[in-house]
Parts: structure tokens; C-alpha cells; sequence
């Protein structure tokens, strides 16, 4: 099992490419160094199932840029079937987990690699963790492209993880805010002011404010963001 599990500090960052620095203040994981972990972490999910065909479930929609470029790498038998999970809430952290999408594939004892973008709090990979475990698989591995340690409430771990990162909110690379910034090659860190116009509330008219009405539901780290504590912890940075 891979445990070297590199940790991201905001020195680390290079510059932001021009096209993105009105919205994006720095370079959190740059490109190079992305594709560069991608490929460990293939190579250590390859030695850990050599001689086994297995089940990649990845969970939709954050990690759909990691896996790809995660299965290119994998020289393995593998099918590849996907979960669609998103936070549904009223703008706090307790936002209710709702399946959009459900595994088509049998897996029953089969060998799954779980694949998502982030682990953050650790609600959502629980949660499909259980759901998965009840299809009886032989065996199931993690693998999560952002370990945010700090922000933990359940006690889940990953197998496999590219990259353990401080507490801030993080976009590109799969990564949005509002539904944004998910194909930026880089996973970065947004100004404030892109978040704090987002959350201007509604103007008098009921004409929606900074985002589109479809955008305003909280999800993953935006619930964090639109809600009290989360602004807190994020200013910090
Ligand atoms: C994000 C991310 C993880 C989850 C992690 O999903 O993709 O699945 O949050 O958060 P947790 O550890 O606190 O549960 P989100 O609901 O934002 O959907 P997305 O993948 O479509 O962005």
C-alpha cells in the first residue's frame, strides 16, 4: 500500500497563468506536479492489484479530470462505472447527501478502487463506503486525489492520496466553486472577492444575485463557503 502522501504548503505555488488572475490569487498544485503524482499513484495502485481485474467507481462530478488521467495510467484489467452523490442543504455544513446517479456494475466479490477528487470532511465517502460494502465487494481501496485533514468529522482515511493540503478552498483540476473553474489544468485558490460577490444575498426583486439560480444550492466545499463557519475558515487564508 502507497503511504508516501505529500504535503502542500502555500509555498509551494507557482504563478498563475495570465488567463486566470483576475479569479485565481495562486497556483496551489501546479499542472506538472499533478501529472507527476497521478503517475505514483497509478504505478502504486498497479503493484497493490497486480493479476486482478478490477472495479474502478468513481464519484461524479468533482473527479472526473483526476480519473481520467488516473486510468490512463493503470496498465490493468479495470472496468469503470460511476456514482453520482451531491450535498443537498440550506447553506450549512449538514447538508443531506443525495445519490443522482447509482453503480450499474455488479461487484460483488470483485476488488474496488473508489475514486473521488477530495476527502474532506469524510461524510460523503463514508456514506458511500457503506453503500458500497452492502454490494459485497471481495475488497474495496480509496484513492482521493486532496487530503484536507484538518477539516475531518468522520473517521475515514484513504488508501491512496495525492496530495495532503491545507484547509482552503480549493478549485481547478475537477474542483469547482459554483459549478466553475473545474477545467483549470491547476489546482488553485480563488480571490475572496469571487466567493464574497457569490454570496451577496438576493437583490430586492428576487432577481437571482452573482449566480445562476441552478448554482446557489450548496454542494460540497460551496456549502462550506456560503455558510457562517465557512467563511471564517476561509478568510484565513
Ligand atoms: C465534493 C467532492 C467530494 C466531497 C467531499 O463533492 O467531490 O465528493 O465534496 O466532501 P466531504 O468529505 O466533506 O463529504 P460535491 O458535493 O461538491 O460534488 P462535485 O463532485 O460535483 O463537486
Amino acid at each position: 500500500m502507497h503511504t508516501t502522501r505529500p504535503r502542500i504548503t502555500p509555498r509551494s505555488a507557482a504563478a498563475v497563468p495570465p488567463r486566470w488572475r483576475r479569479e485565481v490569487a495562486r497556483v496551489l498544485i501546479s499542472q506538472e506536479r499533478i501529472a507527476r503524482r497521478v503517475r505514483q499513484l497509478a504505478a502504486a495502485i498497479g503493484r497493490d492489484h497486480q493479476g486482478r481485474e478490477m472495479v474502478v467507481v468513481a464519484l461524479l462530478n468533482g473527479t472526473v479530470l483526476f480519473l481520467a488521467d488516473l486510468i490512463r495510467h493503470l496498465a490493468l484489467p479495470l472496468r469503470l462505472d460511476f456514482i453520482g452523490v451531491s450535498s443537498y442543504g440550506s447553506g450549512t455544513e449538514s447538508g443531506e447527501l443525495v445519490f443522482t446517479k447509482e453503480l450499474r456494475l455488479n461487484v460483488r466479490g470483485r476488488d474496488v478502487l473508489l475514486v473521488d477528487d477530495i476527502l474532506d470532511t469524510g461524510r460523503t465517502l463514508k456514506r458511500v463506503l457503506a453503500k458500497l460494502r452492502r454490494l459485497r465487494p471481495r475488497r474495496i481501496r480509496t484513492c482521493v486525489l486532496l487530503d484536507k485533514k484538518a477539516r475531518r468529522v468522520e473517521p475515514v482515511e484513504a488508501d491512496y492520496v495525492g496530495f495532503e493540503i491545507p484547509d482552503l478552498f480549493v478549485v481547478g483540476y475537477g474542483l469547482d466553486f459554483a459549478e466553475r473553474y473545474r477545467n483549470l489544468p491547476f489546482v488553485g485558490v480563488l480571490h475572496p472577492h469571487v466567493y464574497q460577490e457569490a454570496s451577496k444575498p438576493a437583490p430586492p426583486r428576487g432577481r437571482p444575485a452573482g449566480l445562476p439560480q441552478q448554482l446557489q444550492r450548496p454542494r460540497g466545499q460551496r456549502r462550506r463557503l456560503l455558510g457562517g463557519s465557512a467563511t471564517r475558515s476561509y478568510t484565513r487564508t
